[in-house]
């Protein structure tokens, strides 16, 4: 915080990009792999040795201790679910898994949600909340443009979700964050921010966009067992999508876009 934001050379930004497709990448084969029975720890495995074989570091890997290589938080975990082979994936499940790789340099970092067992296997809150949640993170997405400022994006969160007409809860104890040589670095992209509030944006910056909406209560509680895993205090559902973002010259760059599509 009161850190510099840096601005990326076009060289670095070439880099980051391949770093943010390796991401992508990985979250791509996570969705063909992904089925009922399997534990989050093979999930663990599976992103690390996909990781290695693309060339990269799995980037959460001992970051503040963390100890695994990937964050995996189903149903009502927030963020930051530790991979364990006692945690099983069952059919109607929502699960995150959220992927950060080091190469060349530079971080890219995403996340995204999946059905276990399908759609079909979910209940019909669970899809909304997971559909809610994705578009309330193009909603922040589509206020990245020079000029603009870093609260615009909360501000067009909330916006999008009172539009709703549902109770859900924004997470504001984890937010967004720029990443590059670093995995978090300034500036703080927090989701329930005032529009018109904080820094400016600029062409060249890179940073996350990554909103936790919960089916409840906005308030949440960290593990005192592992002092990590995220939950909501209520116990009810929670989502959460992230893209790595540039600002450009016109507008914004989603890094983290799959070599597949948009997800
Ligand atoms: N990838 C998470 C984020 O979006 C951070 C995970 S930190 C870890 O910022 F230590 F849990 F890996
Ligand atoms: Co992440
Ligand atoms: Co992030």
């Amino acid at each position: 915080m009161g850190e510099k934001i840096t601005i990326k050379t076009a060289e670095e930004i070439a880099l980051m990009r391949e770093t943010c497709q390796v991401t992508a990448t990985i979250l791509d084969e996570v969705g063909e792999i992904i089925r009922p029975g399997m534990n989050t720890e093979e999930i663990n495995s599976f992103v690390h040795r996909r990781t290695l074989e693309h060339g990269a570091i799995p980037s959460p890997l001992n970051y503040k201790g963390y100890p695994k290589s990937v964050c995996v938080s189903p149903n009502d975990v927030v963020c930051h679910g530790i991979p364990a082979p006692y945690i099983l994936l069952m059919p109607g499940d929502i699960v995150n898994v959220d992927v950060t790789c080091y190469k060349n340099g530079f971080h890219g970092d995403s996340s995204r949600m999946y059905f276990v067992g399908g759609e079909e296997a979910c209940s019909p809150e669970a899809i909304q909340l997971v559909k809610v949640t994705r578009e309330a993170l193009f909603a922040g997405i589509r206020q990245v443009k020079p000029g603009n400022r870093i609260g615009d994006i909360g501000g067009a969160i909330q916006d999008y979700i009172k539009t709703t007409g549902r109770n859900y809860g924004i997470v504001r104890e984890y937010t967004g964050h720029g990443l590059g040589r670093e995995f978090h670095e300034a500036p703080q992209v927090i989701h329930t921010a005032r529009r018109g509030s904080g820094d400016i944006m600029r062409p060249g910056m890179t940073f996350t966009i990554e909103p936790m909406i919960n089916l409840g209560t906005a308030r949440t509680s960290l593990s005192k067992v592992d002092g990590w895993t995220v939950r909501t205090a209520d116990g009810a559902l929670s989502a959460q999508w992230e893209h790595t973002v540039l600002v450009t010259e016109t507008g914004v760059d989603i890094m983290t876009t799959s070599p597949k599509g948009v997800f």
